[in-house]
This record gives structure tokens, sequence and C-alpha cells, in this order.
């Protein structure tokens, strides 16, 4: 299968930027205090992408070498995957007030822009390892 890995790796970072520009338009259009961002369609929009997204995900951890993974990179990347996701569950929907929704979404961008950095330098301290 590797000789599929720039297209899958290219699916990847494809569903990344479309999941990520949804949820920051989401989460701006649940600040505003518009409806749409909790639509049917809307959300099985972002379900489709973020199944697409995993889906390429496991298929490039199944591909690479486990020694690209030695210094747990990835490890890292999940643990902040699965925080992101629960920030932006209060950051859409689940938080109470607009200054708890707003607080979670400003931290869920962050945490995206770390989980990049981390899967660009293919090292846990992401965009800080130039100056570690
Ligand atoms: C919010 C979620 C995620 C973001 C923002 C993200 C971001 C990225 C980016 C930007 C790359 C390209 C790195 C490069 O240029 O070399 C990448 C590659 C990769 N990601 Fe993700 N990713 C996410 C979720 C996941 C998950 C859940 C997994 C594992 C189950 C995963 C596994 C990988 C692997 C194995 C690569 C290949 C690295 C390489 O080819 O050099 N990613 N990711």
């Amino acid at each position: 299968m590797i000789e599929f890995y720039p297209q899958i790796r290219f699916v990847h970072i494809l569903a990344i930027s479309l999941s990520g520009s949804l949820f920051a338009l989401r989460g701006i259009g649940v600040l505003a205090g518009a409806r749409w961002p909790q639509a049917a369609l809307v959300r099985y929009l972002s379900y489709t992408i973020d199944t697409v997204l995993l889906t390429a995900a496991l298929m490039l951890v199944t591909i690479l070498p486990s020694a690209m993974f030695a210094n747990h990179w990835l490890t890292v990347k999940l643990v902040l995957v699965v925080a992101y996701v629960a920030l932006g569950v209060f950051a859409l929907r689940r938080g109470r007030s607009r200054g708890t929704r707003a607080a979670c979404f400003a931290a869920a961008l962050l945490v995206f822009i770390a989980i990049i950095g981390i899967a660009r330098m293919h090292h846990p301290l992401g965009w800080l390892l130039p100056w570690a």
C-alpha cells in the first residue's frame, strides 16, 4: 500500500483543511448566535469529513514504519486530538455561557495549530522544536 502513501497523505491533509475550516466557521456562527452551525446537514457534513480524516490517518499509521513514531509524536498528537474534540464539543454545544464557549473555541483552535506543528515536525514539541 506504500505506493498510495502520497495520495492518502493528501486526503488526510485535505480533510484536515476542510475539518478545521468548518469548525472555525461553526464556532464563529455559534458565538454570533446563529442556528445554522447545529443544523443536521452541517453536522453530517462535519461527521463525514472527520470520518475521512480518521480513515486516512489510520491508513497512514498502518503504512508507515513504526520507527517513525519512536519519539512518541503520534501519541502526543492523539492526546491533543482528544482534547481538541472535547473542547470542540464545549465550544459548539455544551458550553453554558457565551464566555465558556468563546474560551473553549479559542483553546480548540490553539490545540489544532499545535497538532499541525507536531505532525509537521514529527516531534512532540511541534512548533517549539526550533527553540528547544
Ligand atoms: C485534528 C486532527 C489532525 C490534524 C490537524 C492532523 C494534521 C496532520 C498534518 C498537517 C499532517 C502532515 C504532516 C507533514 O507535512 O508531514 C499529518 C500527517 C499525519 N497524521 Fe495527522 N492530523 C490529525 C489527526 C490524526 C490522527 C487522529 C492520526 C492517527 C490516528 C494522524 C496520523 C497522521 C500520520 C501517521 C501522518 C503522516 C506523517 C507523515 O507522513 O510524515 N493524524 N497530520
